[in-house]
Protein backbone atom coordinates (compact mmCIF):
# COMPACT_ATOMS: atom_id res chain seq x y z
CA UNK A 1 0.00 0.00 0.00
CA UNK A 2 2.88 2.18 0.25
CA UNK A 3 4.07 4.17 -2.82
CA UNK A 4 7.53 3.17 -0.81
CA UNK A 5 6.93 0.17 -2.12
CA UNK A 6 8.09 0.57 -5.54
CA UNK A 7 11.38 1.03 -6.84
CA UNK A 8 12.41 4.54 -6.43
CA UNK A 9 11.60 6.19 -10.04
CA UNK A 10 13.95 7.19 -12.89
CA UNK A 11 13.14 10.87 -12.13
CA UNK A 12 16.84 12.41 -10.84
CA UNK A 13 15.12 14.08 -7.97
CA UNK A 14 12.05 12.65 -7.55
CA UNK A 15 11.13 10.04 -4.32
CA UNK A 16 8.31 9.28 -2.93
CA UNK A 17 9.20 8.13 0.14
CA UNK A 18 9.59 10.52 3.39
CA UNK A 19 11.67 9.63 6.05
CA UNK A 20 8.90 10.35 8.99
CA UNK A 21 9.50 14.74 8.95
CA UNK A 22 6.83 17.43 7.92
CA UNK A 23 3.91 16.12 9.37
CA UNK A 24 5.11 15.59 13.02
CA UNK A 25 2.70 18.34 14.59
CA UNK A 26 -0.16 17.94 12.61
CA UNK A 27 -2.40 15.87 14.73
CA UNK A 28 -5.81 13.94 13.71
CA UNK A 29 -6.32 16.26 10.73
CA UNK A 30 -2.28 15.72 9.45
CA UNK A 31 -3.02 12.07 9.11
CA UNK A 32 -6.46 12.33 7.19
CA UNK A 33 -4.75 14.87 4.78
CA UNK A 34 -1.55 12.83 5.03
CA UNK A 35 -3.64 9.77 3.95
CA UNK A 36 -5.04 12.05 1.10
CA UNK A 37 -1.73 12.81 0.07
CA UNK A 38 -0.43 9.30 0.15
CA UNK A 39 -2.81 8.05 -1.60
CA UNK A 40 -2.64 11.28 -4.60
CA UNK A 41 0.74 10.50 -4.27
CA UNK A 42 0.54 6.60 -5.39
CA UNK A 43 -1.83 7.57 -8.45
CA UNK A 44 0.61 10.42 -9.18
CA UNK A 45 3.66 7.70 -8.68
CA UNK A 46 1.89 5.41 -10.59
CA UNK A 47 1.12 7.83 -13.97
CA UNK A 48 4.68 8.92 -14.22
CA UNK A 49 6.18 5.59 -12.92
CA UNK A 50 5.29 4.41 -16.59
CA UNK A 51 6.56 7.68 -18.58
CA UNK A 52 10.01 7.56 -16.19
CA UNK A 53 10.63 4.11 -18.64
CA UNK A 54 10.63 6.13 -21.57
CA UNK A 55 13.58 8.07 -21.53
CA UNK A 56 17.20 6.34 -22.03
CA UNK A 57 21.25 7.72 -22.06
CA UNK A 58 21.10 6.07 -25.86
CA UNK A 59 19.47 6.17 -29.55
CA UNK A 60 15.75 7.31 -29.83
CA UNK A 61 15.39 7.20 -26.22
CA UNK A 62 18.61 9.28 -25.71
CA UNK A 63 18.98 12.70 -24.23
CA UNK A 64 18.37 14.57 -27.68
CA UNK A 65 14.91 12.89 -27.53
CA UNK A 66 14.14 13.96 -24.36
CA UNK A 67 12.49 17.42 -25.31
CA UNK A 68 10.01 15.86 -27.71
CA UNK A 69 7.79 14.29 -24.52
CA UNK A 70 9.32 16.47 -21.75
CA UNK A 71 8.85 20.47 -22.70
CA UNK A 72 11.05 21.36 -19.94
CA UNK A 73 14.18 19.75 -21.12
CA UNK A 74 14.59 22.17 -24.29
CA UNK A 75 14.24 24.99 -21.41
CA UNK A 76 17.01 27.83 -21.10
CA UNK A 77 18.20 26.70 -17.49
CA UNK A 78 18.95 23.14 -18.22
CA UNK A 79 21.53 21.03 -16.29
CA UNK A 80 24.17 20.05 -16.73
CA UNK A 81 26.30 22.51 -17.60
CA UNK A 82 29.99 23.13 -17.89
CA UNK A 83 31.32 25.81 -15.14
CA UNK A 84 34.54 27.32 -16.83
CA UNK A 85 36.21 28.33 -13.34
CA UNK A 86 37.75 31.56 -14.50
CA UNK A 87 34.15 33.21 -15.27
CA UNK A 88 32.59 32.13 -11.79
CA UNK A 89 31.24 34.99 -9.02
CA UNK A 90 33.42 34.32 -6.45
CA UNK A 91 31.35 35.42 -2.89
CA UNK A 92 30.92 34.74 0.64
CA UNK A 93 27.92 33.05 1.10
CA UNK A 94 26.30 32.54 4.82
CA UNK A 95 27.68 28.76 5.76
CA UNK A 96 25.97 25.90 4.54
CA UNK A 97 24.31 24.25 7.51
CA UNK A 98 23.60 20.51 7.71
CA UNK A 99 21.79 18.94 10.11
CA UNK A 100 21.36 14.67 10.60
CA UNK A 101 24.15 14.16 8.22
CA UNK A 102 26.44 12.33 11.05
CA UNK A 103 23.38 10.23 12.01
CA UNK A 104 23.49 6.54 10.71
CA UNK A 105 19.69 6.25 9.50
CA UNK A 106 18.17 2.86 10.93
CA UNK A 107 17.34 1.55 7.29
CA UNK A 108 18.78 2.26 4.00
CA UNK A 109 17.66 0.94 0.64
CA UNK A 110 20.26 0.63 -2.16
CA UNK A 111 17.89 0.18 -5.57
CA UNK A 112 18.75 0.14 -9.21
CA UNK A 113 15.98 1.58 -10.84
CA UNK A 114 16.99 0.73 -14.42
CA UNK A 115 18.31 4.49 -14.88
CA UNK A 116 21.04 4.60 -11.17
CA UNK A 117 21.13 3.17 -8.07
CA UNK A 118 19.35 5.23 -5.51
CA UNK A 119 20.34 5.26 -1.67
CA UNK A 120 16.73 5.69 0.30
CA UNK A 121 16.76 6.04 4.19
CA UNK A 122 14.99 6.24 6.90
CA UNK A 123 16.51 8.20 10.12
CA UNK A 124 15.30 9.50 13.65
CA UNK A 125 16.54 12.86 11.98
CA UNK A 126 16.12 13.32 8.18
CA UNK A 127 18.78 15.22 7.04
CA UNK A 128 18.33 18.67 6.12
CA UNK A 129 20.30 21.39 4.72
CA UNK A 130 19.64 25.18 4.81
CA UNK A 131 22.00 28.46 4.49
CA UNK A 132 24.50 28.97 1.84
CA UNK A 133 22.70 29.72 -1.60
CA UNK A 134 19.44 28.51 -0.20
CA UNK A 135 16.37 30.19 1.42
CA UNK A 136 14.31 28.23 3.90
CA UNK A 137 15.05 24.14 4.41
CA UNK A 138 15.46 21.32 2.55
CA UNK A 139 14.72 17.69 3.20
CA UNK A 140 16.73 14.86 2.37
CA UNK A 141 14.83 12.20 -0.63
CA UNK A 142 17.55 10.60 -1.71
CA UNK A 143 20.75 10.13 -3.37
CA UNK A 144 21.85 8.81 -6.56
CA UNK A 145 25.02 8.25 -9.19
CA UNK A 146 25.99 9.31 -13.09
CA UNK A 147 28.72 7.57 -14.26
CA UNK A 148 30.37 6.78 -17.80
CA UNK A 149 31.51 3.97 -19.89
CA UNK A 150 35.16 4.27 -18.64
CA UNK A 151 37.43 6.69 -16.15
CA UNK A 152 37.24 9.32 -18.50
CA UNK A 153 34.14 10.63 -17.75
CA UNK A 154 30.82 10.03 -16.41
CA UNK A 155 30.13 13.15 -14.39
CA UNK A 156 27.12 15.46 -15.38
CA UNK A 157 28.65 18.91 -14.73
CA UNK A 158 31.74 19.73 -15.99
CA UNK A 159 34.94 21.90 -14.40
CA UNK A 160 36.38 23.18 -17.19
CA UNK A 161 35.83 21.18 -19.63
CA UNK A 162 36.49 18.52 -17.61
CA UNK A 163 34.80 16.04 -16.96
CA UNK A 164 35.31 13.40 -13.60
CA UNK A 165 34.39 9.44 -13.18
CA UNK A 166 31.05 9.81 -11.62
CA UNK A 167 28.85 12.41 -9.52
CA UNK A 168 27.11 12.04 -6.52
CA UNK A 169 23.60 13.37 -6.52
CA UNK A 170 21.90 14.07 -2.81
CA UNK A 171 18.24 15.38 -3.72
CA UNK A 172 16.09 17.60 -0.81
CA UNK A 173 13.33 19.23 -1.58
CA UNK A 174 12.43 22.31 0.34
CA UNK A 175 10.07 21.25 3.64
CA UNK A 176 7.64 23.92 2.96
CA UNK A 177 6.57 21.99 -0.21
CA UNK A 178 5.61 19.00 1.86
CA UNK A 179 7.33 16.14 -0.50
CA UNK A 180 9.53 16.23 -3.44
CA UNK A 181 6.59 15.70 -5.80
CA UNK A 182 5.16 18.84 -5.06
CA UNK A 183 8.48 20.54 -5.02
CA UNK A 184 8.46 19.93 -8.76
CA UNK A 185 5.98 23.19 -9.12
CA UNK A 186 8.47 25.40 -7.46
CA UNK A 187 11.47 27.11 -9.11
CA UNK A 188 12.61 26.73 -5.59
CA UNK A 189 11.85 23.43 -4.92
CA UNK A 190 14.84 21.61 -5.16
CA UNK A 191 18.42 21.52 -4.33
CA UNK A 192 21.00 19.16 -5.22
CA UNK A 193 24.63 18.57 -3.41
CA UNK A 194 27.14 17.67 -5.59
CA UNK A 195 30.08 15.74 -5.67
CA UNK A 196 32.49 14.72 -7.92
CA UNK A 197 34.82 11.54 -7.98
CA UNK A 198 38.35 10.88 -8.80
CA UNK A 199 39.96 7.80 -9.15
CA UNK A 200 42.27 6.84 -5.94
CA UNK A 201 44.92 3.72 -6.16
CA UNK A 202 43.38 2.65 -2.83
CA UNK A 203 39.92 1.95 -1.93
CA UNK A 204 38.05 3.71 0.26
CA UNK A 205 36.15 2.45 3.16
CA UNK A 206 33.44 4.08 3.43
CA UNK A 207 32.20 2.67 0.52
CA UNK A 208 32.89 -0.85 0.89
CA UNK A 209 29.35 -2.56 1.89
CA UNK A 210 28.22 0.09 -0.88
CA UNK A 211 29.81 -1.40 -3.29
CA UNK A 212 29.43 -4.89 -2.18
CA UNK A 213 25.73 -4.36 -2.20
CA UNK A 214 25.61 -3.30 -5.86
CA UNK A 215 25.87 -7.11 -6.53
CA UNK A 216 22.89 -7.70 -5.02
CA UNK A 217 21.14 -5.06 -7.06
CA UNK A 218 22.61 -5.65 -10.94
CA UNK A 219 19.31 -6.73 -12.22
CA UNK A 220 16.54 -3.66 -13.20
CA UNK A 221 14.32 -3.17 -9.88
CA UNK A 222 15.84 -4.71 -7.84
CA UNK A 223 16.79 -3.70 -3.72
CA UNK A 224 19.06 -4.39 -1.10
CA UNK A 225 19.03 -3.67 2.23
CA UNK A 226 22.24 -2.14 4.30
CA UNK A 227 23.43 -4.39 7.67
CA UNK A 228 25.74 -0.75 8.90
CA UNK A 229 23.79 2.08 6.82
CA UNK A 230 26.77 5.22 6.29
CA UNK A 231 25.54 8.06 7.45
CA UNK A 232 25.49 10.86 4.54
CA UNK A 233 28.87 12.21 5.85
CA UNK A 234 30.58 8.95 5.69
CA UNK A 235 29.66 9.39 2.09
CA UNK A 236 30.90 12.76 1.41
CA UNK A 237 34.41 14.66 0.99
CA UNK A 238 35.36 16.80 3.85
CA UNK A 239 35.56 20.33 2.45
CA UNK A 240 32.06 21.58 2.48
CA UNK A 241 33.22 25.38 2.16
CA UNK A 242 34.49 25.68 -1.10
CA UNK A 243 31.48 25.05 -3.83
CA UNK A 244 29.78 26.19 -7.25
CA UNK A 245 25.99 26.83 -7.22
CA UNK A 246 23.53 27.46 -9.51
CA UNK A 247 20.53 27.22 -10.92
CA UNK A 248 19.15 24.79 -13.12
CA UNK A 249 17.41 21.33 -13.79
CA UNK A 250 16.79 18.00 -13.04
CA UNK A 251 19.27 16.12 -15.26
CA UNK A 252 16.65 13.71 -16.23
CA UNK A 253 13.16 13.75 -17.77
CA UNK A 254 11.06 16.23 -16.84
CA UNK A 255 13.65 18.18 -16.64
CA UNK A 256 12.09 20.80 -13.82
CA UNK A 257 14.17 23.47 -13.52
CA UNK A 258 13.48 24.00 -10.26
CA UNK A 259 17.23 23.22 -8.71
CA UNK A 260 19.85 25.59 -6.85
CA UNK A 261 23.19 23.34 -7.68
CA UNK A 262 25.45 23.12 -5.03
CA UNK A 263 28.62 21.39 -6.60
CA UNK A 264 31.18 20.75 -3.90
CA UNK A 265 34.99 21.63 -5.17
CA UNK A 266 36.72 18.56 -3.50
CA UNK A 267 36.04 15.21 -5.25
CA UNK A 268 35.68 12.19 -3.01
CA UNK A 269 37.79 9.27 -3.75
CA UNK A 270 37.05 6.05 -4.90
CA UNK A 271 39.28 3.27 -6.20
CA UNK A 272 38.75 1.70 -10.06
CA UNK A 273 37.63 -1.27 -8.87
CA UNK A 274 34.83 1.24 -6.70
CA UNK A 275 33.69 2.76 -9.85
CA UNK A 276 33.81 -0.35 -12.06
CA UNK A 277 31.24 -2.10 -10.01
CA UNK A 278 29.08 0.72 -10.60
CA UNK A 279 29.18 -0.56 -14.76
CA UNK A 280 28.39 -3.99 -13.89
CA UNK A 281 24.66 -2.67 -13.00
CA UNK A 282 21.65 -3.45 -15.80
CA UNK A 283 19.41 -0.95 -17.37
CA UNK A 284 15.31 -2.16 -18.22
CA UNK A 285 16.27 -4.36 -21.19
CA UNK A 286 19.02 -6.08 -18.94
CA UNK A 287 21.62 -4.13 -21.08
CA UNK A 288 24.63 -2.72 -19.22
CA UNK A 289 23.91 0.41 -17.40
CA UNK A 290 27.61 1.80 -18.59
CA UNK A 291 26.70 5.48 -19.12
CA UNK A 292 23.86 7.25 -17.64
CA UNK A 293 25.11 11.16 -17.48
CA UNK A 294 23.33 13.60 -19.41
CA UNK A 295 25.24 16.07 -22.10
CA UNK A 296 26.09 19.73 -20.86
CA UNK A 297 23.20 21.89 -22.16
CA UNK A 298 23.68 25.92 -22.96
CA UNK A 299 24.66 28.42 -19.84
CA UNK A 300 22.78 30.92 -21.22
CA UNK A 301 22.36 33.80 -19.14
CA UNK A 302 22.78 32.08 -16.02
CA UNK A 303 26.20 33.06 -12.93
CA UNK A 304 27.78 30.05 -11.46
CA UNK A 305 29.10 31.66 -8.06
CA UNK A 306 31.67 29.97 -6.32
CA UNK A 307 32.08 30.16 -2.52
CA UNK A 308 35.30 30.69 -0.97
CA UNK A 309 36.74 31.97 1.96
CA UNK A 310 39.46 33.68 0.74
CA UNK A 311 37.91 37.03 -0.70
CA UNK A 312 39.93 39.46 1.95
CA UNK A 313 43.00 37.93 0.59
CA UNK A 314 42.14 38.29 -2.99
CA UNK A 315 41.33 42.06 -2.72
CA UNK A 316 44.37 42.26 -1.08
CA UNK A 317 45.97 41.10 -3.90
CA UNK A 318 44.40 43.19 -6.16
CA UNK A 319 44.76 46.10 -4.69
CA UNK A 320 46.67 48.41 -7.65
CA UNK A 321 43.09 48.06 -8.92
CA UNK A 322 41.05 48.78 -5.90
CA UNK A 323 38.01 50.53 -6.80
CA UNK A 324 35.82 47.78 -7.80
CA UNK A 325 37.07 44.25 -5.66
CA UNK A 326 35.56 41.51 -7.42
CA UNK A 327 33.64 40.12 -4.91
CA UNK A 328 31.99 43.54 -3.02
CA UNK A 329 29.08 44.05 -4.72
CA UNK A 330 28.16 40.15 -4.62
CA UNK A 331 28.37 40.33 -0.83
CA UNK A 332 26.85 43.21 -0.19
CA UNK A 333 24.75 44.86 -3.52
CA UNK A 334 23.45 41.18 -4.48
CA UNK A 335 20.01 42.23 -3.50
CA UNK A 336 19.98 45.43 -5.89
CA UNK A 337 22.19 43.69 -8.86
CA UNK A 338 23.94 46.10 -11.58
CA UNK A 339 21.66 46.91 -14.08
CA UNK A 340 23.64 44.84 -16.88
CA UNK A 341 23.28 42.09 -14.86
CA UNK A 342 20.14 42.38 -14.32
CA UNK A 343 19.58 43.02 -18.59
CA UNK A 344 21.34 39.68 -19.03
CA UNK A 345 18.59 38.05 -16.40
CA UNK A 346 15.08 38.58 -17.54
CA UNK A 347 11.97 38.32 -15.34
CA UNK A 348 11.45 34.47 -15.23
CA UNK A 349 10.04 33.06 -12.93
CA UNK A 350 12.88 30.32 -11.76
CA UNK A 351 15.28 33.85 -11.86
CA UNK A 352 15.92 33.47 -8.26
CA UNK A 353 19.52 34.81 -7.97
CA UNK A 354 20.28 32.98 -5.16
CA UNK A 355 18.79 34.83 -2.21
CA UNK A 356 20.13 35.21 0.92
CA UNK A 357 18.84 36.86 4.32
CA UNK A 358 19.48 40.13 5.10
CA UNK A 359 20.67 39.47 8.84
CA UNK A 360 22.97 36.85 6.94
CA UNK A 361 24.42 39.80 4.96
CA UNK A 362 25.07 42.61 7.27
CA UNK A 363 27.94 41.13 8.79
CA UNK A 364 29.78 41.06 5.31
CA UNK A 365 28.16 44.12 4.19
CA UNK A 366 29.49 45.85 7.52
CA UNK A 367 32.85 44.28 6.20
CA UNK A 368 33.29 45.57 2.96
CA UNK A 369 32.19 49.55 3.75
CA UNK A 370 34.71 49.01 5.95
CA UNK A 371 37.37 47.90 3.81
CA UNK A 372 36.14 50.53 1.09
CA UNK A 373 36.27 53.16 3.45
CA UNK A 374 39.93 52.11 4.74
CA UNK A 375 41.15 51.99 0.73
CA UNK A 376 39.19 55.03 0.06
CA UNK A 377 41.73 56.16 2.82
CA UNK A 378 44.55 55.40 1.43
CA UNK A 379 43.55 56.30 -1.87
CA UNK A 380 43.18 60.35 0.03
CA UNK A 381 46.81 59.62 1.23
CA UNK A 382 48.20 58.30 -2.01
CA UNK A 383 47.22 60.96 -3.96
CA UNK A 384 47.76 63.72 -1.86
C1 LIG B 1 13.63 -0.79 2.11
O1 LIG B 1 13.05 -1.86 1.38
C2 LIG B 1 12.09 -2.57 2.12
C3 LIG B 1 11.70 -3.78 1.30
O2 LIG B 1 11.37 -3.40 0.01
C4 LIG B 1 10.93 -1.65 2.44
O3 LIG B 1 9.96 -2.33 3.19
C5 LIG B 1 11.45 -0.46 3.24
O4 LIG B 1 10.40 0.47 3.45
C6 LIG B 1 12.57 0.22 2.50
N1 LIG B 1 13.14 1.24 3.34
C7 LIG B 1 13.73 2.33 2.88
C8 LIG B 1 14.29 3.23 3.88
O5 LIG B 1 13.81 2.57 1.68
C1 LIG C 1 37.01 5.82 -22.81
O1 LIG C 1 35.88 5.72 -23.67
C2 LIG C 1 35.94 6.58 -24.79
C3 LIG C 1 34.61 6.49 -25.51
O2 LIG C 1 34.22 5.18 -25.69
C4 LIG C 1 37.11 6.18 -25.67
O3 LIG C 1 37.19 7.05 -26.78
C5 LIG C 1 38.38 6.28 -24.87
O4 LIG C 1 39.46 5.82 -25.62
C6 LIG C 1 38.27 5.47 -23.60
N1 LIG C 1 39.44 5.73 -22.78
C7 LIG C 1 40.08 4.78 -22.13
C8 LIG C 1 41.25 5.21 -21.30
O5 LIG C 1 39.73 3.62 -22.15
C1 LIG D 1 23.93 -10.03 -1.26
O1 LIG D 1 24.41 -11.15 -1.99
C2 LIG D 1 25.18 -12.03 -1.21
C3 LIG D 1 25.79 -13.07 -2.15
O2 LIG D 1 24.85 -13.50 -3.09
C4 LIG D 1 24.31 -12.66 -0.13
O3 LIG D 1 25.06 -13.54 0.65
C5 LIG D 1 23.77 -11.52 0.73
O4 LIG D 1 22.87 -12.05 1.69
C6 LIG D 1 23.07 -10.49 -0.10
N1 LIG D 1 22.76 -9.35 0.75
C7 LIG D 1 21.64 -8.65 0.66
C8 LIG D 1 21.49 -7.53 1.62
O5 LIG D 1 20.77 -8.89 -0.16
ZN1 LIG E 1 21.22 13.05 -10.88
Amino acid sequence: MKATDRPANGYCSRSYRRGGGGGGGGGGRGSVSGNVMLIASILVLSVHYGHAQDFGYDGAKGPSHWGEQYNSCTGKHQSPININSLDVKKVNLPPLVFQGFDVAPRETNLTNNGHTVVVTMESEVTPTVTGGPLKGVYEYSQLHFHWGDNDTFGSEDMIDNHRFPMELHIVFFKQEYKNARTALNHPDGLTVLAFFYEIAPIDNPMYTEFIELLGNVTGSHLSARFDTPPSLKDLLAEDLLHYYTYDGSLTTPPCSEVVTWIDFKEPILLSHAQVQAFRALEDEEGHPLTHNFRPVQPIGDRVVLFNTDEMIKQVELDEEHPPEPEGVDTNKLEPAKSASDEAKSPKDPSNRKHPRNAASTLPGAARWTLFALALALIAQVVRC
